[in-house]
């Protein structure tokens, strides 16, 4: 019957088609077998300890969960350093993993060996709010966007103080003058906002002047957007199928408030260049620079966002950071008071904010025992080889196959006493007098991908925090316990800095 031959001929096709991707399997599976084993011979590779963790490393998975919710990840995962060794790996939920804490190995993947490496699914959990732009892309995409948007932060005096005096005037009128108590963390969020869409936009959605009437939601919705972002990034390879509430509402909401912004630049760029060819901005406006390399709609409005992401809640962290510390260390403010004393009431310019070396003292301090960033990884898109880890002393290269993440743990490696010594974990800012680490301190990252940011962030942090100490003359903290991680897109103090401040 000619039915049965075919179902025949189907037979034996079926048949052919599995002997032969069976073989193309198991000849790929050999040969990679015998590449591997001869990177690894080459480079003297020894595997790293492995975590003895069960089944998919669910329970490693779940007490990292649980930790998180304790506030206690980052000393968590501090403590498998110190039983595992400075690079142990393991496989969670089917990802070979590999994390560490040394320095040699971070300088690795983020410098000597970046090409071997991408951001994995950092796209799947920012990807929604973010689109594709610097933040979020690897490759030629992130290539193209790191040149567009480098030369805005290319000139020494990027930030422009005079804005965030305007800025620091608004949040000093919410700062109580009669000892009553202030979260500050909730003023810094307000105020990085406010000054970074005034960079970025040339127009700043004003939140701290925000009451009943005037506000605009665009802060709330931003923050809403991104703690679903955050939540999302927590799910890893899963992340996909997390959909925060209203946070489709949010985000569209952020993208039609910014895209107003982006139709004026457009039109702006697009009648300068049409008719007055030597005309010159009044103001500089960053999305107005960026108008300048594409009139491309979509493309500028994902630019800004990942800027807007990258530096507004890293700079109110780090302010939240430092004043939890200082409010409660009242020889450190006593110095601060009189490094600021010097400046004779003045508002400070760039050049004072340069000199006031206890200042940036307690900054580096902040930023290397609360990095805002503490926590990161890349995903090796071949086969590669990191220096230290392997072997019984931890001191041979270990090899990292196609696909693995490296975690890296930032905070963990500035907590290191064979680095900083016994006192690591004390907020101590006189230790920047001798001290010049290179790949050992990291808070802006290091390599290709190093913050562009980090002029603007200090200076802004320097300026407001000059301009506090000169209009009050005591802090209290109001927090009792110590400080306490909350772990979203950055670190930041659970529960905000609660301080009372005594005007001069
Ligand atoms: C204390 C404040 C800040 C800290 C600690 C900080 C830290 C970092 C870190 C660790 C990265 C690397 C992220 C990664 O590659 O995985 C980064 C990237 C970046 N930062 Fe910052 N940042 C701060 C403020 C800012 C500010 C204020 C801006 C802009 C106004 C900014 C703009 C950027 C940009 C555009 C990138 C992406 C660079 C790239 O991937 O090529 N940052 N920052
Ligand atoms: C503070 O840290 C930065 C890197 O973020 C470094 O370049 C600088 O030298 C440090 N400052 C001091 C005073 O040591
Ligand atoms: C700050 O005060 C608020 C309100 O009293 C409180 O809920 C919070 O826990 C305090 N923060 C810290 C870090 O103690």
């Amino acid at each position: 019957m000619a039915d049965g031959s075919r179902s025949h001929f189907y037979l034996i096709l079926l048949s052919v088609l599995a002997v032969c991707s069976a073989s193309y399997f198991a000849f790929t599976g050999i040969t990679t077998y015998f590449r591997r084993r001869q990177i690894k011979k080459q480079n003297g590779c020894e595997p790293p300890p492995r975590y003895p963790h069960g089944l998919l490393g669910l329970d490693f998975i779940r007490a990292t969960l649980r930790e998180a919710e304790r506030k206690k990840m980052l000393d968590t995962s501090r403590a498998r350093f110190d039983k595992m060794g400075g690079t142990y790996s393991a496989t969670l939920s089917l990802q070979p993993m590999i994390f560490t804490h040394e320095p040699d190995n971070i300088k690795t993947v983020l410098s000597i060996k970046f090409k071997d490496y991408n951001l994995g699914n950092r796209k799947n959990s920012l990807g929604p709010l973010l689109g594709e732009g610097i933040f979020t892309t690897s490759g030629e995409h992130w290539h193209s966007s790191r040149s567009m948007i480098r030369p805005n932060f290319a000139r020494d005096q990027v930030a422009d103080l005079g804005a965030f005096e305007r800025h620091f005037k608004l949040m000093l009128r919410k700062i109580p003058r009669d000892g009553s108590t202030v979260n500050l963390q909730d003023l810094f969020f307000l105020m990085t906002i406010d000054s970074a869409t005034e960079f970025l936009f040339g127009e700043s959605v004003h939140a701290l002047k925000a009451d009943a009437s005037t506000t605009n939601g665009f802060a709330e919705a931003f923050n809403h957007a991104q703690n679903m972002a955050a939540r999302r990034i927590r799910a890893g390879k899963f992340a996909v199928f997390f959909h925060g509430k209203g946070e489709t509402e949010a985000i569209k909401f952020c993208h039609e408030f910014v895209d107003q912004f982006v139709d004026q630049a457009v039109e702006y760029r697009r009648k300068l260049d049409e008719e007055d060819k030597g005309a010159v901005d009044e103001k500089y406006v960053f999305l107005y620079e960026l108008a300048k390399t594409t009139k491309d709609k979509k493309r500028l409005r994902d630019e800004l966002f990942n800027v807007l992401l990258a530096g507004r809640d890293t700079t109110a962290s780090l302010l939240s950071n430092m004043f939890f510390e200082i409010a409660k260390r009242p020889d450190i403010w006593e110095k601060l008071q009189a490094e600021v004393a010097q400046l004779n009431g003045e508002i400070p310019s760039y050049e004072t904010l340069r000199n006031m070396k206890y200042l940036k003292y307690c900054m580096n301090e902040s930023l290397r025992i609360h990095p805002v960033v503490p926590l990161n990884s890349r995903l090796a898109v071949k086969d590669t080889v990191l220096p230290r880890g392997g072997g019984a002393d931890g001191k041979s290269p270990v090899f990292v196959e196609k696909g693995a993440l490296v975690s890296y743990s930032v905070y963990s490696m500035h907590h290191r006493k064979d680095i900083y010594g016994p006192d690591a974990d004390e907020f101590r800012p006189e230790r920047w007098e001798a001290l010049r680490p290179s790949w050992e301190y990291l808070p802006f990252n290091g390599g290709p991908r190093i913050c562009l940011g980090q002029q603007y962030a200090l200076t802004e942090a320097g300026f407001v925090t000059t301009r506090i100490l000169q209009e009050f003359k005591g802090i209290e903290s109001r927090d009792p316990g110590p400080w306490v991680e909350s772990l979203s897109l950055t670190l930041s103090s659970h529960g905000g800095t609660n301080v009372s401040l005594t005007p001069r």
